[in-house]
């Protein structure tokens, strides 16, 4: 059995594979944005009444640090699937922004709006603000970050709807099923959170360390607050993974009956790969909750586990997405790409970019560890 997308032409395949790479890349950095954003948004409204309210803890402080690194990484890491998208899907991907039209255009705006409020966010200033300041500022960040979500999922679903564009272009009506919108959206929304915590528990594990080894660092990164800590995260990790499981589900049942059930024989072969991802994770995040500390073979086994499901998740999106649509239009536009070239030039940026994002990363560190 060929599986997909190894059933493909050669060049459709090359450009399916990595375009699926390039937008797990894209997903890991989304998803601790958007999971990151609504969990501070939660923590500023409800800080609750232990010693160490929820907005100072070290989990939200390491998210308020590492979020606008992060959404500069989302920004820069989507370039790339954002150009193989409209190579494979050009017909599809363009209809359905010139349909979305400045709803389309919000997506930059909004962007950058986050971008700036999530520097507020991080200021020491925002800490002498009051409660209702700091949960409006919070709130708002968290809603743009929903907002271009939505955008995505929202010109997903229109541009494999090539049967109702002459219906959205009359009527200005871009939303066809609200359920199978807001489904995909939340799986998206639920799902960014086993990541996010994924990315969050290897970082407090890093500043933990670094607390007993520099004295300058925040003493809270380390004991039972570390261990609490780490609860939380293995509550929200469980938390995602059920609920985007069940949006999922939700979301498989507005596809249509044929559609639906080609989806599942042919796709099959991948359910090993999210099965695997999904148990590594449960496990992983139930040991942490019944344990009084971490370990990294956890960490690994839940690491292993968020990247086969989003791997998988990729390839089954895009299956989805070939069959509603013309492959031999598709092929003819994929062949003419890969005879222009620059495959080289490409491999050379990656790596320089896969470099600049380590040096960012340091310059985050050292900022935050005080070096
Ligand atoms: C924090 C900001 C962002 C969030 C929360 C976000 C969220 C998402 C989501 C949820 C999807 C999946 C949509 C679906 O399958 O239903 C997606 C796809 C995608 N995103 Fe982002 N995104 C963000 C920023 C960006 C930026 C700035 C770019 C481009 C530079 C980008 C490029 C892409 C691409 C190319 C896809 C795949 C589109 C497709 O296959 O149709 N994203 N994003």
């Amino acid at each position: 059995m060929n599986i997909f997308p190894f059933n493909l032409e050669p060049s459709l395949c090359f450009y399916v594979v990595v375009y699926v790479l390039t937008l797990v890349l894209h997903a890991i950095f989304m998803t601790y944005v958007l999971a990151g954003s609504i969990y501070l948004a939660w923590a500023s409204m409800f800080p609750g009444k232990t010693a160490i309210v929820r907005a100072r803890s070290p989990l939200a402080e390491v998210l308020r640090d590492w979020m606008p690194f992060a959404l500069s990484a989302a920004i820069t890491a989507g370039v790339a699937p954002l150009l193989f998208v409209q190579i494979i899907y050009r017909q599809e991907f363009y209809t359905s922004n010139l349909l979305l039209g400045w709803r389309w255009m919000m997506v930059v705006p909004v962007l950058i709006v986050g971008f700036y409020l999530l520097y507020v966010v991080k200021s020491k200033l925002i800490s002498q603000w009051s409660l209702a300041a700091r949960g409006a500022v919070t709130v708002g960040v968290a809603g743009c970050f929903l907002f271009v979500a939505f955008c995505w999922t929202a010109n997903h679903l229109l541009g494999i709807d090539a049967a109702r564009w002459p219906d959205v272009y009359a009527t200005g009506a871009v939303v066809s099923s609200v359920v199978s919108l807001a489904s995909r959206l939340m799986m998206w929304v639920s799902g960014a959170f086993p990541v996010m915590c994924m990315l969050a528990l290897w970082q407090l594990v890093y500043y933990r360390r670094r607390a007993t080894d520099v004295a300058s660092v925040d003493r809270q990164h380390s004991g039972p607050q570390f261990v609490s800590e780490i609860r939380v995260l293995a509550r929200m990790g469980l938390g995602g993974l059920a609920l985007s499981l069940m949006f999922a589900t939700g979301y498989a049942f507005t596809l249509d009956a044929q559609i639906r059930g080609e989806f599942i024989s042919d796709g099959i072969v991948w359910a090993p790969f999210l099965v695997v991802g999904g148990v590594f994770q449960a496990t992983g995040w139930f040991r942490l909750l019944k344990s009084e500390g971490d370990s990294f073979a956890i960490r690994v086994l839940i690491s292993v586990g968020c990247l086969s499901m989003l791997v998988a998740v990729g390839f089954l999106r895009e299956m989805l997405r070939i069959s509603k649509v013309d492959l031999t239009v598709v092929n003819a536009s994929v062949k003419a790409a890969a005879g222009v070239g620059g495959f080289e030039l490409f491999v050379g940026f990656t790596i320089l970019n896969i470099g600049l994002m380590a040096y960012c990363i340091r310059l985050v560190n050292r900022r935050t560890t005080g070096e």
